[in-house]
C-alpha cells in the first residue's frame, strides 16, 4: 500500500489547524500510521528542502520551517500520493481552488499550511528523514468490533 509524508507546517500548527487537517485525510478513508509533534532542525529542513536549495526564496523557507513546532505524518492508502497533493491544493495558497486545505485557510505562498510528498520517491526520502522505521506502524482497522 503506498504511503507519502505529511507535514502541517508552523502556521498550521499556530493556527490550531492540526485537528481539521487530521480529521480530512481520516474522513477520506486514508490511514494515519505515524504522526509526531516535532521541531525541525536547520539541518533537518536543508535536507528535506535540498531540491530548492538554490531558489531565492529557500533562507525564507527554512526560517519559517524552523520557526516553531510542525506536525509530521505518514499517511497510508491507495493513490495517497496524487490524492493528498489534490486535497492540499496548489502551492500558491491565493490561487489554490476552495474546498483544499490551502484554498480554505492560506492567503500567503511562505506560509501555506501543509507539506506533501509529491512522488513515490520523496515520499521514501521524506518519510525516512523524518521517522524511523518503527515510528511508523502497519495495523489492521477493526472495523467490525469497534463500529456497532
Ligand atoms: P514547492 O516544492 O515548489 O511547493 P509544494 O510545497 O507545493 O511542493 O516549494 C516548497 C515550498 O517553498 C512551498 O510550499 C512554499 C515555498 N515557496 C515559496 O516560498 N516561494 C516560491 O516561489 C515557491 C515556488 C515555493
Ligand atoms: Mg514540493
Amino acid at each position: 500500500m503506498e504511503r507519502t509524508f505529511l507535514m502541517v507546517k508552523p502556521d498550521g500548527v499556530q493556527r490550531n489547524l492540526v485537528g481539521e487537517i487530521v480529521s480530512r485525510f481520516e474522513r477520506k478513508g486514508f490511514q494515519l500510521v505515524g504522526a509526531k509533534l516535532m521541531h525541525v532542525s536547520r539541518e533537518l529542513a536543508e535536507q528535506h528542502y535540498a531540491e530548492h536549495k538554490e531558489r531565492p526564496f529557500f533562507g525564507e523557507l527554512v526560517s519559517f520551517i524552523t520557526s516553531s513546532p510542525v506536525f509530521a505524518m505518514v499517511w497510508e492508502g491507495e493513490d495517497v500520493i496524487a490524492t493528498a497533493r489534490k486535497m492540499m491544493g496548489t502551492t500558491n495558497p491565493a490561487e489554490a481552488a476552495p474546498g483544499t486545505i490551502r484554498g480554505d485557510y492560506g492567503v500567503e505562498m511562505s506560509r501555506n499550511i501543509i507539506h506533501g510528498s509529491d512522488s513515490p520517491e520523496s515520499a521514501k526520502r521524506e518519510i525516512a528523514l523524518f521517522f524511523s522505521e518503527d515510528e511508523a506502524l502497519t495495523y489492521d482497522k477493526a472495523v467490525n468490533q469497534w463500529v456497532y
